[in-house]
């Protein structure tokens, strides 16, 4: 996931670099675009619950805010570790300077007010008023309803404080513009839950897979036509781990799986442990993780994605010469 998600601020980073002129006000006047809302955000059991679930399952928070051990497939969260931050993102994942995820218990954002930490969420602007750079992946979350992004948010007030510090981030130049040109207003979608598609085609977009899957350019932009199709790759070690493509292709995606073999795929990996050693490679794609969600909530993905043009895009997962 961070790769990807720094590619997406790098793109963005490309585009603007070709435009000297605007530098000076991405670095210094759009982030503060941005104002608090006012919020008061009531913390009750069912918002917690839902947030659990969000930030455990779906989106990704404690995955990326506590401590892994990647000798496992996927990188488990290391038990007593949730929310305390430290995970590191430097040049081993084309950051130049380097990212530490912060500690968000309690005891890292607990003097954050609510409007401050839902702008944090969905448009990346830090309390201090600095834009976070996109590996935090707010421009994934613009789309949360604004009741999910409550529940997240009771959720992450909830959780244990864990008393540890981390250091800053520290970005050189360039990395400072790319994170300035992201702070960007929320989008809420108005959800019909009801709704089979639009509720597959939300948990594919807030989950990344829609981002993941998608066949990019070498400057890491969406190609026309193969939405979904994979083949984005990701580095291990000397290996190219490349996404796959799940469009509803029988030969090359997953157009003959049956909703009960996609939903089998993510739930194989509950409290099911792999280790890396064994399988020679790991892959970017959070499984431990997904393997939570929801059965329900995986139908309805897997009906999106069949209901989506088939592509024809065959994709070498474990490339070992890349
Ligand atoms: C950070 C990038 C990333 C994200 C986010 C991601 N995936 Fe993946 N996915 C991969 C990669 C890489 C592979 C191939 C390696 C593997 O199987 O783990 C893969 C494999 C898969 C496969 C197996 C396909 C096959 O032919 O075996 C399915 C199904 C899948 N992803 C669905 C999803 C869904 C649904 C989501 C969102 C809930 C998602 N992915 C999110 C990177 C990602
Ligand atoms: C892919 C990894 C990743 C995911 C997923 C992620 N974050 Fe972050 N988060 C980061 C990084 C890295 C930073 C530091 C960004 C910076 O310094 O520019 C950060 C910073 C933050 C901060 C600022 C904290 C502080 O004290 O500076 C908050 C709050 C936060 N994240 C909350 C969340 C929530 C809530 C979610 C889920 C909805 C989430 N994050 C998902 C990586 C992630």
């Amino acid at each position: 996931m961070k790769k990807l998600l720094y590619g997406l601020g790098a793109v963005v980073g490309i585009a603007i670099l070709g435009v000297a002129g605007f530098l000076l006000y991405f670095l210094v006047i759009l982030p503060k675009d941005l104002p608090v809302p006012e919020l008061a955000v009531e913390i009750t059991p069912a918002r917690v619950e839902r947030g659990s679930y969000l930030a455990n399952e779906v989106l990704g928070c404690m995955y990326c805010h506590s401590k892994r051990d990647y000798d496992y497939f996927g990188g488990p969260v290391i038990p007593g570790t949730l929310g305390q931050g430290g995970e590191v993102f430097d040049e081993k994942v084309g950051v130049s300077g380097y990212l530490v995820s912060q500690n968000i218990t309690p005891y890292g954002i607990g003097d954050w007010s609510d409007g401050e930490l839902y702008r944090a969420i969905v448009s990346g602007l830090h309390k201090d008023g600095y834009a976070m750079f996109p590996i935090m992946p707010f421009d994934v979350y613009l789309y949360l309803t604004d009741e999910d992004v409550y529940s997240v948010m009771a959720y992450v007030r909830s959780l244990e404080p864990i008393e540890s510090e981390n250091p800053g981030r520290e970005l050189s130049t360039i990395m400072t513009i790319i994170a300035n040109s992201r702070a960007i207003p929320a989008e809420p979608w108005d959800m019909d839950w009801n709704n089979q598609l639009q509720v597959g085609e939300y948990y594919a977009r807030i989950g990344g897979c829609t981002f993941c899957h998608t066949t990019a350019d070498e400057r890491m932009q969406p190609i026309e036509g193969m939405y979904l199709a994979g083949g984005l790759g990701m580095p291990w070690k000397d290996k190219l781990i490349r996404a796959s493509n799940i469009t509803a292709d029988p030969e090359t995606g997953i157009g003959n799986w049956s909703e009960a073999d996609f939903i089998k795929r993510f739930t194989d990996y509950r409290d099911n442990n792999i280790a890396v050693a064994d399988v020679g490679w790991n892959s970017s794609m959070a499984w431990p993780v997904y393997a939570h969600i929801k059965e329900e909530d995986l139908a309805a993905i897997y009906a999106y994605l069949m209901a989506q043009p088939p592509v024809k895009h065959a994709v070498t997962i474990v490339d070992n010469k890349p």
